[in-house]
């Protein structure tokens, strides 16, 4: 057995970021003890991190970060030097539907991991390390110009962003309140593989893949500034390991596109791989009604994360995007489990009515 230098709590890590984000800590600190606390919603699969489950530094916890006892056992069998924070309920369609569920999950969540950690940590909280992980979305919704900078003010218009919002709000508070030292990064859309197909990306992919009708919104003119989902993992390496204390870091691709141009681009390459007709999967979009305060456009400036820390996005949408194909294609039997069950319900509540 390694002796591990550091114990690290990764929350959410059987999601999609999160199970890049492990497997990248895992395969990159093999001196770190990686602790993965998720509650296996129906977001969360341990099949995502099948290739590093055997590793040495890798223990998967069952827990949910609502509730404190299960959050203070954790603590006392674990003495955590960090924690790393990207449990949350996290699509915007599912907020709309039940909002207080995100409340749950990501305000009461997040405060009641903060304040576990503030309790346990309090005789050497210097020494710790609280990283929170939130989203582009808080800032609000760009008109045509514009980007939104770690200083744009708050603006939340989805119950989604505002859960959200209120979380990076409490992190804030514990550190000028309590003095723990926390960091926090702000990102844009991601996308890669192991991506739950609610999201437009992987939704799309399934539905070409299917025949099934490919449900635009409104008029598919909204913007969104994607990143590749690896990409991400290694700017929150980055700013765990030398962002500074108090401080948030906005991460983003400097990819902005329109979700039409996307669903066309999907549409293409998946005609090429499935030996279809040009053309033929584009027949598929159907415009359906706009979702209710849809965000025109998100676009982050990273630029400080790139000045400061020297990290910038490793690669190109269109390729990124092939690559994410190329897995969805191969990976049939994970997309079988994740949309089986549940996942139907779900579909026929957020789609029929459009
Ligand atoms: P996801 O929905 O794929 O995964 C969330 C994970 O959290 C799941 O494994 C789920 O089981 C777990 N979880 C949910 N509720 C929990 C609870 N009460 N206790 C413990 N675990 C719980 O989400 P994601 O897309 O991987 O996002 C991860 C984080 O990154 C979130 O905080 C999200 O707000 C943020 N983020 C996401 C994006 C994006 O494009 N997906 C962009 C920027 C920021
Ligand atoms: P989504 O992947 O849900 O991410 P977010 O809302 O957090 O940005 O949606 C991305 C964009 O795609 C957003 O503008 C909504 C749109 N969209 C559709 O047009 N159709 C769909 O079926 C979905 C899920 C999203």
């Amino acid at each position: 057995m390694p002796d591990f230098t550091k114990t690290i709590l990764i929350t959410g890590g059987a999601g999609f970021i999160g199970s890049h984000v492990v497997r990248l800590f895992i395969r990159k600190y093999p001196h770190y003890r990686i602790v993965n606390l998720d509650a296996l919603t129906y977001a969360g699969n341990l099949e995502n991190l099948k290739d590093v489950e055997q590793e040495p530094g890798y223990h998967f916890e069952k827990a949910d970060i609502t509730n404190e006892e299960e959050l203070n056992s954790l603590f006392a069998r674990y003495t955590f030097d960090a924690i790393i924070h990207l449990a949350a309920e996290s699509h915007v369609d599912r907020s709309i539907m039940d909002p207080l569920a995100f409340v749950k999950t990501n305000v009461l969540g997040t405060a009641n991991l903060l304040n576990v950690a503030r309790k346990h940590w309090k005789n050497d909280m210097n020494k710790k390390r609280f990283y929170h992980v939130s989203t582009d979305e808080v800032y609000g919704s760009l008109g045509e110009e514009g980007f939104f900078t770690e200083s744009t003010p708050y603006d939340p218009r989805s119950p989604y962003s505002a859960s959200k919002a209120s979380s990076d709000h409490f992190v804030m508070a514990y550190y000028h309140t309590y003095h723990m030292p926390v960091v926090m990064s702000n990102c844009s859309n991601n996308y890669g593989s192991h991506h739950f197909p609610e999201k437009l990306i992987p939704l799309m992919i399934n539905n070409i893949k299917n025949g099934r009708p490919l449900p635009v919104y409104g008029k598919g003119e909204n913007v969104r500034d994607w990143l590749w989902v690896e990409d991400h993992a290694r700017a929150i390496d980055v700013i765990f390991h030398e962002g500074k204390n108090g401080e948030k870091y906005n991460v983003g691709g400097f990819n902005e596109w329109k979700n039409i141009d996307i669903v066309h681009l999907l549409c293409d390459i998946m005609d090429k791989k499935l030996g279809r007709e040009k053309g033929e999967s584009a027949r598929l979009i159907h415009y359906v009604t706009d979702r209710p305060g849809h965000d025109l456009r998100y676009a982050i400036d990273a630029t400080k994360l790139n000045k400061e820390l020297g990290w910038k996005p490793s690669l190109q949408f269109e390729e990124g995007l092939e690559k994410t194909v190329d897995w969805y294609l191969g990976n049939q039997e994970w997309v079988n489990h994740v949309t089986s069950g549940d996942y139907q319900h779900y579909y026929q509540d957020q789609y029929a009515i459009r």
